[in-house]
């Protein structure tokens, strides 16, 4: 029996996020330029993505860019944000094929002009889509989206229109990017680094943590299968003892 046919799809996790990270090592063992890494790791997104929405997973958030991605060599970011414009433009048909709606978190209009003007056209021409809502992060940090969060809510307070007593964790949770969106039931993080690195901290309190040492360019559908297997032999108690769950 294959990875895929063993997983249980009555208690698939309804949403994925991915960490993906491993791609300036891999390309500097093959004595590659960081770039190359981020070109190959493109092969993964389709995989992954594909290999999500055909299983039936609703939500996929991948790490793409995060807020601290800034400080890296100007020459790296330049090259990310190209592969980026670039990969919404000919992966749009990947998308259209597998029925994916494309969507964004995090500060993204503050990325480079082109890049925000092909996010919003890819987002645009696939948001008739309904299998699987694949999101990117882009200008992403946990930290930032909850101080936003924390700053709009106290304009709204200020202006009158929100009472302090009512805010409470859903409340909270509607000022977040995320916002209509499930929390991650599984969150993955390949290159075998052991750390959350500031993706989703509210969203990932209570998310199952699988760590790989695959490095991301290498990661292909049955790594995907793995991880969900993986996720499938756990048990969920969320602060309640075994006996309650079962
Ligand atoms: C982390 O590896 C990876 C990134 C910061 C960028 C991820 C981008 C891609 C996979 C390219 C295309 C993405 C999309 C969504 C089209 P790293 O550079 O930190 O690797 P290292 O830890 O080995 O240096």
């Amino acid at each position: 029996m294959d990875l895929k046919e063993k997983i249980d799809s009555l208690r698939l996790p309804k949403h994925i996020a991915i960490i993906m990270d491993g791609n300036g090592r891999w390309a500097k063992s093959r004595g590659e330029m960081r770039v190359f890494g981020h070109q190959n790791g493109v092969e993964s997104v389709r995989q992954t993505s594909t290999a999500a929405a055909e299983l039936g997973v609703e939500f996929l958030t991948l790490y793409a860019f995060s807020t601290e991605n800034w400080k890296r060599p100007k020459c790296e970011v330049d090259a990310l944000m190209s592969l980026l414009v670039q990969t919404l433009n000919s992966e749009l048909g990947t998308l259209m094929e597998n029925n994916i709606r494309l969507k964004a978190i995090g500060n993204i209009n503050k990325l480079q002009p082109d890049c925000y003007k092909q996010l919003l056209e890819t987002m645009d021409k696939t948001s008739g889509n309904n299998r699987m809502d694949l999101i990117l992060a882009l200008n992403y940090s946990g930290r930032w989206e909850i101080s936003q969060a924390a700053a709009r809510i106290a304009a709204e307070v200020k202006a009158g229109n929100l009472d302090p007593e009512k805010i409470n964790q859903d409340v909270f949770e509607s000022y977040l990017e995320t916002h209509n969106i499930p929390d991650p039931e599984l969150l993955i993080r390949t290159s075998g680094e052991n750390r959350i690195s500031n993706f989703l901290l509210w969203q990932a309190a209570y998310s199952e943590l699988y760590f790989t040492p695959k490095l991301w360019p290498d990661f292909r559908k049955d790594d995907l299968y793995e991880a969900i297997l993986d996720y499938q032999n756990r048990e969920r108690r969320f602060g309640m003892i075994s006996e309650q769950i079962k």
